[in-house]
C-alpha cells in the first residue's frame, strides 16, 4: 500500500486510529486476517435494480411529509374512525374579528362530488372584522420569503337557509373573502383578496408570496360580508416542490431521498397496501384524476390519508429520480391483522367481485404502460404523461397469511397478468417473518406458480442480522428470486445506532454476494415525521423544517452509492464472526469496489487484489465509524453519522486496518 493506513476524523466522534503497524503487530500474535479479491474473474452478475426503497404512508410519510401540502384536512374529511377526537373541523379553528358573528356548520347536502362528501358551510351574521376559518397545517406552515405558494379553494355562495332563488337579493352581491397567511403575532405575511359569486361550486386560486420567512404561519380565511359561503379542498401548496411538480413532493425530503439513488421504490406499503378490512384495501383508480376528485380514506395507521400524492404522482417522482416504480397492489385479500373484516382477520374479496378487482389491476397496467390512445393510458395522458411509464415489477400481496382464500385469489390475479402482460414480473409474498408457517407455504406456493420474486420481511436484532450472513448462499438459483422488501436491525428500545446500522450493512454484503439470487432489497420503513410516528426506527425523520437522517440511512446511501453489476469472489481468512465483506465491480466505470463491515473491534487485514499489475493504483476509501455506536442523544436519537471519504493508492497486496464499529468502501480505479 503506497499510502499510509487510511484514517478517518469525523465531526462529533472524535477519535484517532491506532496505526497499522501497531495493530498489525497486536494482532499478528492472535491470527492473522487475509482477504483476497479476484478482479479478474468473469464474478457472477448482480441484479442490476438490487437496493431500492420502501415507501409507506406511516408516520405522516405522505400527507405531512412528502406529499409537500401545507393545509392538513385540507378537505373536511377528517371523521372519528381515523382518530376518536376527529370531527371534519379537526385542525381547523373558527375565526371571528372586530365583534363578527357567524356560525360555522359541516354539511353533506350538496358536496364538491361524493369522493369529497363533506365541506364547511360559514354563515356570516355580523361582518365585524372578518368571520372564517385558520388552519395551521402540520405544527405550523413553514414558509420561506420570496416563495411563491399557491393558494386554492373550492366556493359558492350559500343564501339564507341555503335556499336558492335567483330572487334572492343577496344574489347580487358577492361574498368578499381575504385568504392571508399570518405569522403568529398576528403580522400578514401575505394576503390574496376574492368575491364568491353565485353557485355552483368554483375553484378560486392565487399565489401568496410571504415577504417574511417563518417556521409557524397559519392560513386564515375571513369572510366580509353578511352572507353565507360553502368551502371545500382549502389548499396551500408550495410552487418550489421537487422538480417544480404541480401537487407533487416536499423538495428537502424528496432530495434527500433521490440522494440515495434507489433503483426502484415500491409503494404505497405495506399494510397500508392490503388494508384493514375489505374496505380499506388500497385501490389505485381512487387516487388519480383532479386531486378534489379522489377518494381519500382512514389510513389503518391512525391517521388520514388524502391520497393527494396518489399513484401518478408515486410515478412521477420514480421517474424523477430515476428509480423502478414497484407498486404493490392487494391480493384479493385484506391484512390478518384487521379489525375491521368480516369476522376480524384475513378476509377475501368475494369471488364474485374477484374479476372485476382482478381488472382493476390490468387498467393498472394500461394506465402506467399502454399508449396514450388506450383508454386508461389516456388518462394518464390527460394528468400530463403522455408517453408510459414503463412499469415493469407489479408487486401482489403483502405478510399475507397464506391461506386458499389468499391462495384462490393471488392465482387468479398472477394468472390474469401473466396471460395478458407476460413482460410484468410480479413479485409474491412469503408472510411476515424470515421463517415459519407462512413463510415456507409463501415459498412453496411460490415455486409451485413460478413466481419470479417472493418478498421476504425481516424485522430482528442486529446480531440476527450477523448469525444470517450466509443465509442467501444456500438459496435455490433455480427457483423464484428475493425481494427482500423490508428488513431492519431492531436494536434495543427499537431506536436508530450505528450498531443498527452496521448489522445491516453486513446483511447487504449477504445481499450483493449472493445479487443473483436477492433481486431486490429495501429497508424499511423510510420516513418518520418527529411528534407523528407509529413506528420505529425509521431511515429518515423529518419535522416541517427539517430532516435527520440516520446512520441507517447513510449506510443505504454508501450501498446504493457504490453498487456494481458483477459480484467478485472476495474469499477471507481467519476473519473474526465480526467482519463482513463483500467486493463489486461497477463495469460503468470499471471500478472494482470492496465494502468491509467491521461489528467487532479494530481489525487488521492483509488485503490482496489478485490480477492487479504492482505498482500503486488510485482509490478512494469511505469510512464510517464511531467509537460509541449506541450513542443516542437525549431525544432517543443517534448522533449524525458522517462518512470521510479521501484519495488513496492502493498497492495489489496492503495492510488495512478495518476500524472498530465501521463500515469501509475501497473503491479501486478512483472515481
Ligand atoms: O414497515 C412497517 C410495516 O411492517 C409494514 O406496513 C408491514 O408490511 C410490516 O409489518
Amino acid at each position: 500500500m503506497s499510502t499510509p493506513a487510511p484514517r478517518a476524523h469525523r465531526p462529533g466522534a472524535l477519535r484517532l486510529f491506532t496505526t497499522v503497524l501497531a495493530l498489525t503487530l497486536t494482532a499478528s500474535a492472535v491470527a492473522a486476517t487475509t482477504l483476497t479479491i479476484d478482479t479478474r474473474g468473469p464474478g457472477k452478475p448482480i441484479s442490476p435494480d438490487l437496493f431500492g426503497i420502501f415507501f409507506e404512508d406511516l408516520n405522516y410519510a405522505a400527507d405531512g411529509g412528502l406529499y409537500a401540502e401545507l393545509i392538513q384536512n385540507r378537505s373536511f374529511e377528517y371523521n372519528a374512525t381515523e382518530q376518536p377526537t376527529w370531527t371534519p373541523l379537526t385542525s381547523w379553528e373558527t375565526i371571528t374579528r372586530g365583534g363578527a358573528a357567524g356560525v360555522v356548520r359541516v354539511s353533506t347536502a350538496a358536496p364538491l362530488n361524493a369522493n369529497n362528501s363533506h365541506y364547511v358551510a360559514l354563515t356570516v351574521k355580523k361582518p365585524g372584522g372578518g368571520y372564517g376559518l385558520a388552519n395551521a397545517g402540520y405544527d405550523g406552515i413553514p414558509v420561506q420569503g420570496g416563495d411563491g405558494y399557491v393558494l386554492s379553494f373550492f366556493a359558492h355562495q350559500l343564501f339564507m337557509g341555503e335556499q336558492w332563488s335567483p330572487q334572492n337579493t343577496i344574489a347580487g352581491r358577492p361574498m368578499p373573502v381575504v385568504v392571508q397567511l399570518e405569522a403568529p403575532n398576528g403580522d400578514v405575511l401575505a394576503s390574496a383578496s376574492f368575491e364568491v359569486s353565485g353557485r355552483p361550486w368554483q375553484k378560486y386560486s392565487a399565489t401568496l408570496t410571504p415577504a417574511h420567512p417563518e417556521t409557524a404561519a397559519r392560513l386564515v380565511l375571513l369572510a366580509h360580508a353578511q352572507g353565507g359561503v360553502a368551502l371545500d379542498e382549502i389548499s396551500l401548496f408550495p410552487v418550489n416542490t421537487f422538480h417544480h411538480r404541480p401537487n407533487g413532493m416536499r423538495a428537502d425530503l424528496a432530495q434527500v431521498i433521490a440522494d440515495l439513488h434507489p433503483k426502484f421504490v415500491r409503494f404505497p406499503g405495506g399494510c397500508l397496501s392490503h388494508g384493514d378490512g375489505l374496505d380499506n384495501i388500497y385501490r389505485w383508480k381512487d387516487t388519480i384524476g383532479p386531486v378534489e376528485q379522489r377518494k381519500g380514506q382512514r389510513n389503518l395507521w391512525g391517521y388520514h390519508q388524502s391520497v393527494g400524492l396518489g399513484f401518478y404522482e408515486y410515478f412521477q417522482f420514480c421517474e424523477d429520480i430515476g428509480a423502478q416504480p414497484l407498486p404493490v397492489v392487494a391480493a384479493g385479500v385484506c391484512c390478518q391483522n384487521s379489525d375491521n373484516s368480516p369476522g376480524m382477520g384475513q378476509a377475501g374479496i368475494p369471488l364474485a367481485d374477484m374479476p372485476a378487482y382482478v381488472q382493476d389491476i390490468l387498467d393498472l397496467i394500461e394506465w402506467a404502460n399502454g399508449p396514450s390512445t388506450s383508454p386508461w393510458g389516456a388518462k394518464r395522458a390527460a394528468a400530463g404523461h403522455p408517453a408510459p411509464f414503463g412499469l415493469k415489477y407489479l408487486g401482489v400481496g403483502n405478510e399475507d397469511q397464506i391461506t386458499p382464500v389468499f391462495r384462490a385469489r393471488f392465482k387468479m390475479i398472477y394468472d390474469a397478468v401473466k396471460a395478458k402482460h407476460p413482460e410484468i414480473e410480479i413479485v409474491g409474498t412469503a408472510g411476515p417473518f424470515p421463517d415459519g408457517e407462512d413463510f415456507d407455504k409463501g415459498w412453496a406456493f411460490a415455486k409451485q406458480l413460478r413466481i419470479p420474486y417472493v418478498d421476504e420481511h425481516y424485522y430482528r436484532p442486529p446480531a440476527w442480522f450477523w448469525s444470517n450472513l450466509h443465509r442467501y448462499d444456500r438459496y435455490d438459483r433455480s427457483g423464484p428470486e428475493v425481494y427482500v422488501g423490508e428488513y431492519a436491525a431492531h436494536d434495543t428500545g427499537r431506536r436508530n445506532t450505528l450498531r443498527s446500522a452496521l448489522a445491516e450493512a453486513a446483511g447487504m454484503t449477504g445481499f450483493e454476494r449472493n445479487g443473483d439470487v436477492v433481486h431486490l432489497a429495501s429497508y424499511a420503513p423510510l420516513l418518520a415525521r418527529r411528534g407523528h410516528t407509529q413506528w420505529h426506527p425509521d431511515m429518515i425523520y423529518f419535522t416541517g423544517t427539517a430532516v435527520y437522517p440516520t446512520p441507517n440511512y447513510t449506510v443505504q446511501r454508501l450501498f446504493m452509492t457504490n453498487s456494481g453489476d458483477t459480484e467478485l469472489s472476495a474469499t477471507a481468512e481467519a476473519a473474526p464472526a465480526e467482519v463482513a465483506v463483500s467486493a463489486v465491480r461497477d463495469s460503468r466505470t470499471g471500478d472494482v469496489i470492496l465494502k468491509i463491515v467491521n461489528g467487532g473491534a479494530a481489525c487488521p487485514i492483509t488485503i490482496h487484489w489478485r490480477g492487479l499489475a504492482d505498482g500503486p493504483h488510485p482509490a478512494t476509501e469511505t469510512v464510517l465509524a464511531s467509537d460509541n455506536p449506541d450513542a443516542v442523544n437525549r431525544d432517543g436519537e443517534p448522533p449524525a453519522a458522517t462518512p470521510v471519504t479521501r484519495a488513496i493508492t492502493l498497492d495489489p497486496t496492503f495492510p488495512y486496518t478495518a476500524p472498530a464499529n465501521s463500515l469501509t468502501i475501497l473503491r479501486l480505479g478512483g472515481r
